[in-house]
């Protein structure tokens, strides 16, 4: 039997309610397969730095440097609590960008995905998503503006300035690319590659390589749309897509938008992974006006569990076991208060009732 390592890291807000629920999904896994995890807490985010004075204190280093996956709560607090935080020691600054960093997790795997049956979360027309909507999107994680030199300070006219830099090497697109193009290969071979080249000479780069690593997969067609174009058809015509690329910031803007003609945010899990580790969070806040509550939907954390399942540990059938557990309640009728709205057709219930509900449709699976 493998046994594998994995660190996790509540966070805060809603993190520790549906990170309860990933844990019970994990158990059940462990409990059915030939596996076995050895699950451990460690503190992370702006919680950890109210105890410790670190949102990713050394010791939680340790042990997300000894795990073999980690599974991460979302994190950070309202704009009035982080304010309580030094700028750069806030979690996103403090303890999300490092830890990105830290294991190179280059790779950001954002699925997109409503079925047919769920179209009714969306705020778009059923006319416009048709068949449901199908799409991988992947954010290059660990460049660009996010990790470019950046500086402040008071300019010659004394007034104050502030300057970051979007920084690519061919190296850091090319091994995006990569990944993109081999994820096209197993779905439908057509791969957007989204870009502002009309503007950004960090675009001109980037659809230079983008050309050199297509030559390796020509089987794939190749769609090159501008960034500001791939919002609107995001929204105008989310069929057209199947898997995207694109570069860090331009991939945090069009993933919540993702988040947002699916129904919510709550339902976009995601993968983030490097050559060595990866690590698994869903795409959104920790939603602290809900906390507490027992209302937030656990799929965005269960699903960063079923991508686990498949990316880290190989297990794809139990994987694809996990994501149709979570459908199958959903296609029950029931749902969460932060979800949907009481009425016809909804049967309210839980976080906790919901993440038993998954983890007794997986039992039956
Ligand atoms: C995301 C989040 C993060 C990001 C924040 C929390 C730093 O919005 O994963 O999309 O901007 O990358
Ligand atoms: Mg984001």
């Amino acid at each position: 039997m493998t046994t594998y390592k994995i660190a996790l890291l509540d966070g805060d807000g809603i993190g520790p309610e549906i990170m309860a629920e990933a844990v019970k999904i994990l158990k059940l896994v462990e409990a059915r397969n030939d596996v076995s995890f050895d699950l451990v807490h460690t503190p992370f985010g702006a919680s950890a730095w109210f105890d410790t004075g670190s949102s990713y204190p050394d010791e939680s280093k340790a042990v997300t440097d000894a795990a073999d996956a980690i599974l991460k709560g979302p994190i950070g607090l309202s704009h009035e609590e982080s304010k309580k935080i030094p700028v750069d020691e806030q979690p996103e600054r403090g303890a999300l960008l490092p830890m990105r960093r830290r294991y190179n997790t280059y790779a950001n795997f954002r699925p997109v995905y409503l079925p047919k049956g769920l179209v009714h979360f969306s705020p778009l027309k059923p006319e416009i998503i048709g068949e449901g909507i199908d799409i991988m999107m992947i954010r290059e994680l660990v460049g660009g503006l996010y990790f470019g030199h950046k500086e402040t300070g008071i300019n010659e006219d004394g007034r104050r300035y502030v300057k970051e830099t979007l920084e690519y090497d061919e190296d850091q697109i090319k091994r995006i690319m990569k990944v993109a193009f081999t994820t096209a290969m197993k779905r439908k071979k057509v791969l957007h590659n989204i870009h502002k080249s009309n503007v950004l000479k960090s675009s001109v780069l980037w659809n230079e390589v983008m050309e050199e690593v297509h030559a390796d997969y020509p089987e794939v067609e190749v769609i090159n749309i501008l960034v500001d174009a791939a919002a609107t058809y995001l929204c105008l015509n989310p069929g057209m897509f199947d898997t995207m690329v694109m570069e860090n910031m331009f991939g945090d803007i069009l993933s919540d938008q993702a988040g947002g003609i699916l129904g919510s945010l709550g339902l976009m899990p995601s993968a983030c992974i490097g050559d060595k580790k990866a690590y698994y969070e869903p795409s959104h806040g920790s939603a602290p006006d809900i906390a507490g509550k027992n209302i937030a939907n656990p799929y965005s954390m269960i699903g960063s569990v079923a991508m686990m399942l498949d990316m880290s540990f190989g297990l794809e059938d139990e994987s694809k076991n996990v994501w149709n557990a979570m459908q199958s309640v959903f296609s029950e009728g029931f749902s969460t208060p932060d979800l949907s709205k009481e009425g016809a057709g909804v049967k309210m219930i839980s976080t906790s009732e919901f993440g038993d509900k998954v983890a007794l449709a997986l039992k039956n699976t």
